[in-house]
């Protein structure tokens, strides 16, 4: 260190010598000098397509964000690639819900035949990512399926996951996001993956995903029954040093990108996460993330567009090279000409 050696006092007259403000002083001095950057293709957008709709359902805890209909999901895809954002994380909304899901895994279920839309709109223009998980498809909203006890059976979940990879690779995706926090999903994912001839696609893990009163809006966006909550299978918010546990496991089994989740509650494990793991690291800016900036920028509390590409530093800040979030396309075009 040096300038902190100095003393302060020493400069001209007893005033400072060294001056920070300098280097604040004009838009191109703090573009030039700036440590972190936010750029469209650091951005992923979640999107949500539900099945046996003719036009797009507003979600009302996440104002501008639909539930698409394929249609306009793909026009969603196109407009995603023209602003520069990188990929697109699909969540189907299936019309028929039972106990094992029985929709994630059929080749013509909504997310597949979405698949299918997008792969054939952009093709490789965007990464198309899939969520790898029940809750959406289950009818008692659980990310698993129950055994007799009623509580999510891991192993037996593992073998529907294996389905699922299958037909979602099948419908074109490149990158399964893996978000049940089932142990072991990822090596399972992967086995299934390989067996099936798709040793090309890759797994996002959601490494750290922590049980969160932020998934509320979510909920609503794929009709998410859910009576209780994730407790048992995501991850508890005081812990940490299991995040890196979860770490090393994903890691072990073969994932080629991890992810934490939440984002701005758990900026800590996402610094820590950054600076172990050897893959690229991705952060989910979630749904109540997003519910809450927007009510709050309704109500004129902050200033919305400035929040929101504060928040997207952040992540870049604490190590993020993805940001999932469902700002990324007007985000994307708000970067193109941010002076800050
Ligand atoms: C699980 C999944 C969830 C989210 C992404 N994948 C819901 C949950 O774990 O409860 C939440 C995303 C958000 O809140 O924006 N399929």
């Amino acid at each position: 260190m040096n300038t902190a050696d100095t003393d302060p006092g020493s400069g001209y007259g007893g005033f400072p010598a060294v001056r920070p403000r300098r280097l604040r002083g004009t838009p191109a001095m703090r573009r030039m000098v700036a440590e972190h950057r936010v750029h469209p293709a650091d951005l992923i957008l979640p999107a949500f397509v539900r099945e046996g709709i003719s036009e797009p359902v507003p979600v009302a805890a996440m104002p501008g964000v639909v539930q698409h209909t394929r249609d306009t999901l793909r026009k969603a895809a196109v407009e995603a690639v023209a602003a520069g954002v990188s990929g697109i994380m699909l969540f189907g909304v299936p019309e028929e819900k039972d106990a094992i899901g029985s929709q994630g895994t059929d080749p013509d279920g909504i997310l597949q035949r979405a698949l299918r839309d997008v792969r054939a709109e952009v093709g490789d223009e965007l990464v198309i990512m899939s969520d790898l998980c029940l809750d959406e498809y289950t009818d008692h909203g659980h990310c698993g399926v129950l055994d007799a006890q009623g509580r999510v059976d891991n192993d037996a979940t593992l073998l529907r996951y294996a389905e699922m990879a299958r037909v979602q690779a099948d419908a074109g995706a490149h990158v399964l996001g893996a978000s049940g926090m089932m142990d072991g999903q990822i090596g399972h994912a992967r086995a299934a993956l390989d067996e099936a001839g798709h040793q090309d696609v890759s797994l996002f893990a959601y490494t750290a995903k922590y049980t969160s009163a932020f998934y509320g809006p979510f909920r609503e966006a794929v009709g998410s029954s859910l009576k209780g909550d994730r407790k048992t299978y995501q991850q508890d918010p005081p812990n940490a040093r299991e995040a890196l546990r979860e770490l090393a496991l994903d890691l072990a089994e073969g994932a080629d990108m991890v992810m934490v989740k939440p984002g701005l509650p758990y900026l800590d494990i996402l610094r820590e996460i950054a600076e172990r793991a050897d893959v690229p690291v991705g952060v989910y800016q979630i749904s109540g993330e997003y519910a809450m900036l927007e009510a709050a920028a309704e109500k004129g509390w902050v200033e919305r567009e400035r929040a929101i590409l504060e928040t997207l530093t952040s992540f870049k800040r604490a190590g993020a090279s993805m940001i999932l979030t469902y700002w990324a396309t007007e985000a994307a075009a708000l970067l193109q000409h941010d002076s800050r």
